[in-house]
C-alpha cells in the first residue's frame, strides 16, 4: 500500500483527492471509476487518463521529484506560448518506502498519435504535414530558448489544422529553457530528433505497420532540412536597398504568413546609407488566433484562425461593395460569427458529436463549399455545403473510431 504526500495544483481543475492514490498508477483501472480508456504512445512511465466530467486529465508516474521539474518546464513553455500539453500540477506519492511523483496534465482533445497518421490509410495525405509539423515545432522552441532534448515521433501529439497538421510537445522530462539556444545545442536538438524519428519508424516497421515506399533513412533528414529553411527565414539578417522600404512589410507579411507575431524589427544603415540591414525578432505563433480570438473571441488553432479570417476579410470586400460604404472588421467578424460559423457548426452538429473538432469541422466545410461551387460554376453557399458533407458521411463506410474512410473531395468528414 502507500499513499499521497502532497499535491500541487493549479487553480480551476479538480483536487484529484478521489483518486485511488493508495496504488500505483499502473493499479488504477480496477480501482477507479474516472479511469478512462485512450491511446498513448509507448512510454518507459506508467501514463493513466481520468475524467472529470466532460474533461480528461492525464497523469504520468515518474520516480523521485522528476514530476515538479517536468511540471514547471511545461509551465515555463506554456508561459512563453509554446504549443505544449498544458500543465496542471504534480503530486508526490509513497509506495513501499520509496518516493514517487505524477505529473498531472490536460488531455489534450483531438490529438492524433503519430501510429494513426502511418497507419490509417484514410490519414496518409496527413504524413507529409506531420514531418512538416515537427520541424515548425522544433523552429518554435530554439527561438524561444528551449532545448528540447528528446524530441521525437512518441513525444509529440498532432492536431488537425485547415487539413494539416500542429505538433505539440508532450514530454517535457528533458526540456531545458535557456535565455537563448546555441548553435550547437540546436544541432544537438537535431541529431536526437533523427535518430528518435528513425526509431520510431523502425517500431512500426517491425510491426509491419509501415506501408511500402517509405524511406525510413530519408525521414530524419527531410525533417532538418525544412526545419534549416524555416530557421533561415525567420532569423537571416536582409540586406535591403535604401529605396525599397516596402521590403519591411513584404518580410513582416511572409512570416505573419507563417503565423509568427513580429514583436520588433531592427534596422541598421549599411554601406554608407545605401543599404538597410533588416532582422525580425518574433514572439509566438498565434498571430492569426490572436487576431481572430480579438475579433470573435473563438480560439482555433492558427492555420484555421488564419482561414477564418481569409473568409472574413472576404465578406468584408463583398458587403462594402453591396452597401456601397465599408463597415469595420470587427463589425464584419461579429456578422459572421453570428450568420455563418455559428449556423454551420450547428448544422454539422451530428458530426461534432461523433468526436469531430468544430473549428476543423468548419475549415473543411470551406474547402468542400469550395469544391462544389467549382462543380456547380457558382457559390452554393455554406447550407448545402453542409448538407452535401452530411449526407456524403451518413453514406460512407466508417472505421470504429467514426472516421469516414474516404471521401470524393478529399476532405475527411469527422475525427
Ligand atoms: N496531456 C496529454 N494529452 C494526450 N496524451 C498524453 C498526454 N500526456 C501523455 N500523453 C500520452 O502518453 C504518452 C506517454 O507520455 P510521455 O511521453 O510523457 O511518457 P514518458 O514515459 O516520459 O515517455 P519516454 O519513454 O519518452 O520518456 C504520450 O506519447 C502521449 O500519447
Ligand atoms: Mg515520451
Amino acid at each position: 500500500m502507500g499513499y499521497l504526500l502532497t499535491s500541487n495544483l493549479r487553480a480551476g481543475h479538480p483536487d484529484f483527492l478521489d483518486l485511488p492514490w493508495d496504488y500505483p498508477l499502473e493499479q488504477w483501472q480496477r480501482h477507479t471509476e474516472r479511469w478512462v480508456d485512450l491511446p498513448a504512445g509507448p512510454s518507459r512511465h506508467p501514463v493513466v487518463f481520468v475524467h472529470y466530467d466532460l474533461n480528461v486529465y492525464a497523469l504520468k508516474q515518474l520516480t523521485g521529484s522528476a514530476a515538479e521539474k517536468e511540471y514547471l518546464a511545461l509551465r515555463q513553455m506554456q508561459d512563453l506560448r509554446l504549443p505544449v500539453v498544458m500543465p496542471v500540477g504534480h503530486s508526490s506519492t509513497l509506495h513501499d518506502n520509496t518516493e514517487y511523483s505524477v505529473l498531472i496534465t490536460r488531455y489534450l482533445d483531438h490529438a492524433l498519435p503519430y501510429h494513426s497518421l502511418f497507419m490509417r490509410s484514410s490519414l496518409t495525405r496527413y504524413r507529409d504535414h506531420l514531418l512538416d509539423a515537427m520541424a515548425l515545432l522544433l523552429v518554435q522552441l530554439h527561438l524561444a530558448g528551449v532545448f528540447w532534448g528528446d524530441c521525437s515521433l512518441n513525444n509529440t501529439l498532432f492536431r488537425r489544422d485547415a487539413g494539416k497538421l500542429t505538433a505539440y510537445l508532450v514530454d517535457a522530462e528533458t526540456a531545458e529553457i535557456h535565455a537563448t539556444v546555441s548553435e550547437g545545442m540546436r544541432r544537438h536538438d537535431l541529431d536526437i530528433m533523427e535518430e528518435n524519428v528513425q526509431g520510431g519508424l523502425l517500431d512500426l516497421h517491425a510491426l509491419g505497420a509501415l506501408p511500402q515506399g517509405i524511406d525510413i533513412r530519408a525521414v530524419g533528414p527531410h525533417i532538418r532540412k525544412t526545419y534549416d529553411e524555416l530557421w533561415q527565414q525567420v532569423t537571416s539578417e536582409q540586406l535591403i536597398p535604401a529605396g525599397e522600404r516596402f521590403r519591411i512589410q513584404e518580410r513582416i507579411r511572409r512570416l505573419n504568413d507563417l503565423g509568427f507575431s513580429v514583436h520588433e524589427i531592427e534596422l541598421e544603415p549599411s554601406d554608407g546609407g545605401a543599404n538597410l540591414r533588416l532582422r525580425a525578432q518574433v514572439t509566438d505563433r498565434y498571430f492569426h488566433r490572436n487576431m481572430l480570438h480579438s475579433l470573435t473571441g473563438l480560439d482555433p488553432e492558427e492555420r484555421q484562425a488564419r482561414t477564418m479570417l481569409n473568409e472574413i476579410q472576404e465578406l468584408k470586400a463583398a458587403m462594402a461593395s453591396r452597401q456601397k460604404h465599408s463597415a469595420t472588421l470587427s463589425a464584419v467578424a461579429h456578422h459572421w460569427l453570428r450568420e455563418t460559423y455559428l449556423p454551420s457548426v450547428e448544422r454539422l452538429r451530428p458530426l461534432i458529436d461523433q468526436g469531430s473538432e468544430p473549428a476543423e469541422l468548419y475549415c473543411q466545410l470551406l474547402e468542400h463549399k469550395w469544391y462544389l461551387s467549382e462543380r456547380a460554376s457558382s457559390d452554393v453557399g455554406h447550407a448545402t455545403a453542409a448538407d452535401d458533407l452530411l449526407c456524403r458521411w451518413r453514406n460512407l463506410p466508417h472505421d470504429v473510431a467514426g472516421v469516414a474512410t474516404e471521401t470524393d473531395s478529399g476532405s475527411e468528414t469527422a475525427g
